[in-house]
């Protein structure tokens, strides 16, 4: 790291790294600029961004205590098949057992660790292989071999779980076990994009970005358009930047939205589209593009036509993987339409937003740079420094409010 890794007295990293030393990571002083007012209210410090214990804290308890998105499970829609997934640096093992349930686990044999299927890789098999020294473990992780040799009898060796839920095609997992229901995270977000019927999608692009900058960066720039008209003139062309309003929000989430211009039928670099709307839109929404963060990493960005997502993983202070995808409707897919409209409008907003943010983070990185003031378009962008320093401040994690959504747990 380039930058100052300060943090709060008596503050140590623990030898296992997870960062939990019990002091908050930034100290009160620093946070205070940040929890004023809108209007009076600053940026985080450099330190937020740059430091390895500032992270090593926030990953473990923003992703190792909590929900968090690993992805739609329609890529696990086949009997058999595993995917190695990544939570923040902890593998986790999703597989679809015979019966067709989900299942998850740590990603690590019992026997000396090896993983048993490499991340961001996917196999399908009638059973769990470690490819180390051969054990073999049924699709519900239960040992079922171990070539040449008798464990001792008692003894569990089964493969760990790991408490998932699904909600709308998406999976989701709570490495601690201990986090307050799914649906309390989701709030009102499952009826604010009911008419969007986000579970019968169909993903038709993926693209993944190595983003050189901090996942807060990425989360802050997501929830402005300030930097949009000159950052983004393709698609400030289609979109109007300024105007819309803020989401009342119940749940773990942020969001507004914006409205299309008048010369615009879509969110395309020519601002043409298939000339199709979701059913279930009224009238002002069909012109909007509702932007949606479920924290504390996944995008969810609506419009009438399709939607785009993007799915952070964290891999260093420094460094995001950021998973882009686009969802349409079964309509468009059946009529073949190309979503290349979609897809090129977004790989170019996709490479003008890491840009910025990766800009950011050198700025931020090199000493000299102090936290300035918030414009009036970045309400939404404190909303999250506010709910950050206070889950700095209490320990953790990022704060729901309220409950409304349904879930089906996966396990
Ligand atoms: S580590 Fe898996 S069989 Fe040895
Ligand atoms: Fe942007």
């Amino acid at each position: 790291m380039d930058g100052p890794d300060r943090t709060a007295a008596g503050a140590r990293a623990t030898p296992d790294g997870s960062g939990d030393w019990g002091g908050p990571p930034l100290p009160p002083d620093e946070l205070a600029a940040t929890l004023l007012p809108p209007g009076r209210a600053r940026g985080l410090p450099a330190v937020a961004y740059t430091s390895d214990r500032v992270f090593a804290w926030e990953r473990d308890r923003f992703w190792r205590r909590d929900w968090v998105c690993l992805g739609r499970d329609a890529t696990l829609a086949e009997s058999g098949v595993q995917a190695g997934l990544d939570v923040a640096g902890a593998g986790v093992l999703a597989v679809r057992d015979a019966t067709g349930r989900l299942r998850t686990f740590r990603n690590a044999c019992r026997h000396r660790g090896h993983e048993l299927v490499a991340r961001g890789c996917a196999v399908r098999r009638s059973t769990i292989w470690c490819a180390y020294h051969a054990w073999v473990y049924r699709l519900d992780g239960s040992l079922r071999k171990a070539p040449r040799f008798d464990p001792p009898p008692d003894t569990d060796l089964d493969l760990l779980p790991v408490r998932s839920a699904q909600w709308q095609g998406w999976l989701f997992v709570d490495l601690s076990g201990n986090a307050p229901p799914l649906a309390d995270v989701i709030g009102d977000l499952d009826a604010a994009l009911a008419a969007y019927r986000p579970g019968e999608l169909r993903v038709v692009a993926s693209e993944e970005y190595d983003v050189a900058a901090n996942w807060k960066l990425i989360v802050e720039n997501y929830l402005e358009c300030y930097h949009c008209p000159s950052t983004h003139p393709e698609l400030s062309r289609v979109q109007r930047t300024e105007g819309g309003e803020s989401f009342p929000a119940t749940g773990r989430w942020l969001g507004g939205h914006l409205d299309l211009r008048n010369s615009a039928t879509s969110m395309s670099l020519d601002g043409a589209g298939p000339g199709w709307t979701f059913p279930g839109l009224d009238e002002d929404q069909a012109r909007q593009v509702r932007y949606h963060l479920l924290l504390p990493n996944l995008f969810i960005t609506a419009t009438h036509d399709y939607l785009v997502t993007h799915r952070l993983v964290p891999v260093a202070a420094d460094r995001t993987r950021v998973e882009c995808e686009w969802l349409f409707p079964a309509e468009l897919v059946v009529a073949d339409v190309d979503p290349g409209y979609a897809v090129e409008f977004w790989r170019t907003t996709n490479r003008q937003d890491w840009a910025a943010c990766e800009s950011v983070q050198r700025g931020v990185s090199g000493g000299g740079y102090r936290p300035g003031p918030l414009a009036p378009h970045e309400d939404l962008l404190h909303a999250f420094l506010v709910r950050l320093a206070a889950a700095y401040q209490s320990g953790g994690p990022l704060s729901s409010t309220g409950s409304a959504a349904s879930t089906e747990p996966a396990r």
